[in-house]
C-alpha cells in the first residue's frame, strides 16, 4: 500500500514543488516565525546587510524547506540548496561556498548529519567570513585563507537536540516549527486543491485537515490520493464521502494514524517492558531514524506513547487504541 508518508522523510517531488507558497503571503501558519522573519529581514535590508544565520528546526513537512526558500526570494537573493550527508569532505563545503555571491543564501537540509570535521569548517564561515584550507601534505604543507562573501547560512533539522552547542550558538535567528492548527490545515488544503484545480466541499477538507497530524505536507498528500478517489468514483470533486474512501485506502484512522503507527504501537506492547528503537524498528521494518524522526513524534504528541529514559512504553490512551482496534468496528 503506497504510503502517505513516503516521502516524509526523504526529498521532495515535483508535487510539493507545485504545491510550495512562492510568497511569504501565501506561507500558512506559523505566525510567530513570520512575523520575526519579516522584521528581521527588513532591518537587515535596510542596513544593506545579508539576514543573520538562521536554524529552523521541527518535524518533517512543517515548512522548513520552504521558509528557506522565501528568505531567499524575499531578500532578492539566489539559494545555493545541499544537505548535511552530501557535503562528506570540507572541499565540497568550500567549493560550495566559494561560488556564493554577497548575500545569498546556503541552505543546508538534514543539518545535524553535517560530519563534524566540515562542520568546523563552516563555523569560521559563518562568524569571520572566511575559511582556511591546508593545500599540500607533509613538509609543503600550509594553510591558505579564503575570504568569503557574505552570506546567509540556513539550516534546517529535524533533530535540533543533536547539535553541538557551538554551532547552535552561531545562528542568530533559532525557529522551531509547531505542527499546525486545524484551521491552519483547512486553508492549505484549501489553497492545495484550487492550485490542483479540484474542487472540494467544506466536509471533504475539514476531514482531510483532520488526518494530516499537523502536517501540512501529509494533507497534500492525502489530497493526491483524494483526488484519485474523486477523479475515478465521483465527478472529480471531493466531498466527505470521497475523502473518506481516500483515507480508508491509504490505511489512515479516525485518529489520522497509519498502519505502520499501529504496528510501532502493538510492537511496544508486545514488548515486555519498555521497548528499544532497535526492537521496534525490527519489529515493523523500517529505519530506526524514520521512526524516530516522523513516526514517534506524533504519538508522542496525542499521548499513546511515552518515552523513558529505558524505552518507549504505551500510556493508557495506547493501550486503549490497542484494545478498540481488536474489536471490529467502522473506522469513521
Ligand atoms: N505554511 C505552509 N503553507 C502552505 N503550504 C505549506 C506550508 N508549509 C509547508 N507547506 C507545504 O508542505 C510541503 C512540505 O513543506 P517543506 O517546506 O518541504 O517541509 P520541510 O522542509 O519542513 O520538510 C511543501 O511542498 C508545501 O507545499
Ligand atoms: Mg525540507
Amino acid at each position: 500500500m503506497p504510503s502517505v508518508y513516503e516521502s516524509l522523510a526523504g526529498a521532495n517531488d515535483a508535487f510539493d514543488e507545485s504545491l510550495r507558497p512562492a510568497k511569504l503571503d501565501d506561507f500558512v501558519g506559523q505566525r510567530a516565525i513570520v512575523g520575526n522573519l519579516r522584521l528581521y529581514m527588513e532591518a537587515a535590508r535596510k542596513r544593506k546587510e545579508p539576514l543573520d544565520h538562521v536554524l529552523f528546526s521541527g518535524q518533517p513537512g512543517l515548512g522548513k524547506t520552504t521558509l528557506a526558500r522565501l528568505i531567499a526570494t524575499e531578500m532578492g537573493v539566489a539559494i545555493k540548496e545541499t544537505s548535511g550527508p552530501v557535503l562528506e569532505r570540507a572541499g565540497d563545503l568550500v567549493g560550495l561556498l566559494t561560488t556564493i555571491e554577497e548575500g545569498d543564501v546556503l541552505f543546508i537540509d538534514e543539518i545535524h548529519r553535517l560530519p563534524v570535521a566540515v562542520e568546523e569548517y563552516l563555523y569560521s564561515a559563518m562568524e569571520d567570513g572566511h575559511v582556511d584550507v591546508m593545500i599540500d601534505t607533509g613538509p609543503a604543507a600550509r594553510s591558505v585563507r579564503i575570504d568569503l562573501k557574505p552570506f546567509t547560512l540556513v539550516g534546517a533539522t529535524t533533530r535540533e537536540g543533536l547539535l553541538s552547542s557551538p554551532f547552535r550558538a552561531r545562528f542568530g535567528v533559532l525557529e522551531r516549527l509547531q505542527p499546525y492548527a486545524l484551521e491552519e490545515l483547512l486553508a492549505i488544503v484549501t489553497r492545495s486543491a484550487r492550485i490542483l484545480s479540484a474542487g472540494i466541499d467544506k466536509e471533504g477538507a475539514d476531514l482531510i485537515a483532520r488526518r494530516a497530524r499537523g502536517t501540512p505536507r501529509v494533507a497534500n498528500r492525502i489530497l493526491r490520493r483524494v483526488r484519485d478517489v474523486a477523479q475515478v468514483k465521483g465527478d472529480g470533486s471531493i466531498t466527505r464521502d470521497i475523502a473518506r474512501e481516500g483515507l480508508l485506502r491509504l490505511g489512515i484512522d479516525e485518529h489520522g494514524l497509519t498502519e505502520l503507527d499501529r504496528q510501532i504501537i502493538a510492537a511496544i506492547a508486545r514488548n515486555d517492558g519498555p521497548a528499544g528503537l532497535k526492537t521496534i524498528a525490527v519489529a515493523v521494518g523500517e529505519e530506526e531514524g524514520t521512526i524516530e524522526d516522523v513516526y514517534e513524534p506524533f504519538l508522542i504528541q496525542e499521548g499513546y506513547v511515552s518515552k523513558t529514559p529505558r524505552g518507549r512504553t504505551l500510556t493508557n490512551s495506547g493501550r486503549e487504541l490497542l484494545d478498540a482496534k481488536s474489536r471490529p468496528s467502522s473506522l469513521f
